[in-house]
């Protein structure tokens, strides 16, 4: 078996890009850990984001976000879900670029509307009326985010999550052979 380049794969994207189901199928692939940064950050508090978000708003929120992933850049083996805008902060691109080799989960307005549309548990989603609006402009804001952070751009097909998740395995292991 060839050594392997990289210690942590994070998953970067919007919110409904498939960061949780695919990081923990590759996770599988991989034989290492998925570690979710927003499970991680709940379990240390005993409670939801939502309920962060109530008690300390958003910027409470992102300096705890930051916090996590320091400390998960120190992980081995690990396939990472960050949080949608995680790479809003300065510190967290800097762990992101540095620390991992990073996959942007790219995904049409359409795509995360439908597959968020039964979520309750994100504050941004809940605060509004026009969810699609919303994402429309959380990507434009984000996108050219993602893209400085990422080292491979992957696009999901409409397939079983395992032939997906097979693909992405497949295209990081030809990127880390050249
Ligand atoms: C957020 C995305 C959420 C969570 C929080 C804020 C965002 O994570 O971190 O609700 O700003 O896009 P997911 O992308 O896993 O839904």
């Amino acid at each position: 078996m060839t050594a392997q380049p990289y210690q942590r794969i994070y998953l970067v994207g919007l919110m409904g890009s498939g960061k949780t189901a695919l990081g923990r199928r590759l996770a599988e692939r991989l034989g290492w850990q998925f570690i979710d940064c927003d499970h991680r950050i709940e379990e240390r508090c005993g409670v939801s984001i939502r309920r962060i978000f109530e008690i300390e708003g958003e910027s409470g929120f992102r300096e705890r976000e930051v916090r996590m992933m320091q400390e998960l850049s120190y992980e081995s083996m690990a396939v990472i879900a960050t949080g949608g805008g995680a790479v809003m902060r300065e510190e967290n691109r800097a762990v992101l670029k540095d620390t991992g080799f990073v996959v942007y989960l790219d995904a049409s307005v359409r795509t995360l509307l439908r597959r968020t549309a039964n979520s309750k548990s994100r504050p941004l989603l809940n605060e509004v009326e026009d969810r699609e609006q919303l994402l429309t402009d959380l990507l434009t804001l984000r996108e050219p985010l993602y893209r400085e952070v990422a080292d491979l751009e992957f696009r999901s097909t409409h397939n079983t999550l395992s032939r997906v998740s097979e693909r992405l395995h497949h295209q990081i292991q030809e990127q880390w052979q050249h």
